[in-house]
């Protein structure tokens, strides 16, 4: 079944650096790298090269960042009849630190991706409908993500919703809407308002969740693991164990791999250890798409794995 994703697309502008400047200061990165990412595109990209059928709805700029975007979607083999460039705006642009210890901050600024509105989900109504997953996140206008929830109850898809980056104003019943709640551990608090220090504390939180009628609420809780709660159970799966080089856009190969193995095999579990397995990978490596295995390469990782 072909997945939809609606979302972003940002070009990162990654730097590495043993020192984060402090307010005032000036520092030297050691390494820097522009690659294409923005939440939504990182997704696409990750299902893409596992072999799904993609279809992208996006708002790309109208300048040299969002030409190199929309090649990369096609160069992935991702559909992109809807990957739509927002006349005189520049696109989405993603600054990103990597300290030593390959943990990230990322300051984004939106541009086109704020032009990506609910007519374009009307627009693409016929083709939306033929897809078996639809998956979104926050890094466009909410009022976007609640049209394409909207849709997909009306026409019976599934929907995975990824509130990243959070927002404090997300609305609980329309988040209730969705099959699949994904957050990590800091987007779980800012949606609760509870703390999320501790495994037993984020079970809590997202057993709230499910209480208020949210049916599956995944938490990605990086080498932590995954912890995933429905109205019957919960359930951890262990994160693999791998030396960490760059974290950036591992919840998001997460993600597209889940959307990947779910439409094709319909099987939870299966995806949620896949999943994992793929996100485990993609921190071996740098950059966010970059990181991101072929099908093949990730087969041979799991047989090491496993
Ligand atoms: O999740 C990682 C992504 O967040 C980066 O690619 C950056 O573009 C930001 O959107």
């Amino acid at each position: 079944m072909k997945i939809a994703v609606i979302g972003s697309t940002m070009m990162d502008l990654v730097s590495y650096t043993d020192k984060i400047p402090a307010a005032g200061e000036t520092c030297e990165s050691e390494e820097f790298h522009i690659a294409c990412g923005g939440k939504g595109a990182n997704q696409a990209i990750a299902a893409g090269k596992l072999g799904a059928d993609v279809l992208m709805l996006t708002s790309v700029g109208d300048d040299l960042f969002g030409e190199q975007a929309r090649k990369n979607f096609a160069e992935h083999h991702v559909d992109t009849k809807y990957v739509r460039t927002a006349k005189d705006t520049m696109n989405g642009v993603a600054t990103i630190l990597v300290d030593a210890s390959s943990q990230n901050r990322i300051l984004i600024h939106k541009g086109a991706n704020d032009r990506l509105t609910p007519a374009m989900i009307a627009a693409a109504g016929n083709d939306l409908k033929q897809c078996g997953l639809f998956v979104l996140q926050l890094e466009v206008p909410l009022e976007t993500v609640y049209a394409a929830i909207i849709f997909a109850r009306e026409n019976h898809i599934p929907v995975l919703l990824n509130p990243a980056p959070a927002v404090k104003e997300l609305s609980i019943e329309m988040v209730c809407q969705c099959d699949f709640f994904v957050p990590n551990e800091t987007e779980l608090a800012a949606l609760t308002r509870m703390p999320t220090n501790s495994l037993d504390e984020i079970r809590k939180a997202a057993a709230q969740l499910v209480s208020q009628g949210m049916k599956n609420v995944i938490v990605t809780m990086g080498d932590k693991g995954v912890l995933w709660l429905n109205g019957n159970q919960q359930e951890l799966v262990p994160a693999k164990h791998v030396t960490a080089v760059d974290t950036t856009g591992a919840g998001d190969a997460f993600i597209g791999c889940f959307a990947a193995c779910y439409t094709s095999t319909g099987d939870i579990r299966q995806s949620l250890q896949e999943a994992s397995l793929y996100a485990a990978l993609s921190v071996t490596k740098k950059g966010t798409q970059d990181s991101y295995a072929s099908y093949a390469e990730f087969k041979s990782f799991a047989a090491e794995k496993i």
